[in-house]
């Protein structure tokens, strides 16, 4: 079947988000692109940031039913978000050994590392467990919670400072005489309605050892559960190569649900 067959149509969507479907004669939509700004969640507060998390990226998802794939549908879809963004980087995340690793390689990506997928489901959350921790407040900190909209969490000290607005992201972060000394994000609803993503924990250099990270965590899932009682799951994505992290996740119950690769496009 020919690629032509395909209208690439740009969707409405969430601010920050840019959305595209092919659209097949018929008007069924046989695939799908999204593109969203990374959260440069560590770049304005840690140093040595990671390539994924400097300014100037993007987060593309791209999918073909599975009846329209090896039909160019992928390529025009990439082709039109290449067109589309003025970043110069595209990631993408791709299941090991599926499809999606070949036609990157087709494309021009190259691998940039490795990444595990966690689900936390709260039936697996012991909540009192989760009280007990979060009251056990480390000496001389203090927690606060921000609610905003992702697109304008450029940088998470703008959300600490804007308190009271409404939006999908939610903050959680442990203070110390008013100066940030870590940090937790929540997203909700871009993946699906009962799943949140979560972002962090992140504990800056000089509160290191008390044990922040997990503090944080365990009041963002909490706080999480009160602000959007109807999300029932949460995802993390980790580096493959970061025991810490990987073992606050298995503290918390997220569980391994999926290996990514990710692979970085560089825009001329
Ligand atoms: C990856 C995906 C988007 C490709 O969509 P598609 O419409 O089939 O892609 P195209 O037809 O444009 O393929 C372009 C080229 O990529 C490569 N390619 C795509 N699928 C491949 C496969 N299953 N095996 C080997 N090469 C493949 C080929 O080089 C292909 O060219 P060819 O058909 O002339 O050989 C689709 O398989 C998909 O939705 N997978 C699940 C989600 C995913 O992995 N997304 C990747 C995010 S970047």
């Amino acid at each position: 079947m020919s690629e032509m067959l395909s209208d690439i149509v740009a969707v409405p969507d969430c601010p920050g988000v840019s959305r595209w479907q092919a659209v097949v004669p018929g008007g069924s939509v046989a695939g799908s692109a999204a593109l969203r700004p990374i959260i440069p969640f560590w770049h304005d507060l840690l140093p040595a940031p990671t390539p994924v998390t400097r300014p100037g990226a993007s987060e593309l998802t791209l999918y073909v039913e599975p009846e329209w794939r090896r039909r160019g549908i992928g390529s025009r879809l990439l082709a039109t978000v290449r067109a589309y963004t003025a970043e110069p980087r595209l990631f993408a995340d791709v299941a090991a050994g599926a499809p999606g690793e070949a036609f990157c390689l087709r494309h021009g990506f190259r691998h940039a590392g490795s990444t595990r997928l966690d689900l936390l489901t709260y039936c697996d959350v012991h909540w009192a467990w989760l009280g007990e921790m979060v009251d056990a407040e480390p000496s001389g900190y203090r927690l606060i919670h921000r609610t905003g909209i992702l697109p304008a969490m450029l940088r998470v000290e703008e959300l600490r400072h804007s308190p009271g607005r409404t939006g999908d992201a939610v903050l959680t972060a442990a203070e110390a005489d008013g100066d940030l000394a870590a940090y937790a994000v929540a997203v909700v609803g871009a993946l699906s309605p009962n799943r949140a993503r979560q972002y962090g924990p992140a504990v800056l250099p000089n509160h290191r050892g008390r044990r922040l990270g997990v503090w944080v965590n365990a009041a963002l899932i909490q706080r999480l559960r009160e602000v959007h009682p109807h999300v029932d799951e949460i995802e993390t994505l980790t580096d493959e190569g970061d025991t810490h992290l990987l073992a606050v996740r298995e503290h918390f119950g997220f569980r391994p649900s999926d290996r990514t690769r990710r692979y970085e496009l560089a825009l001329p």
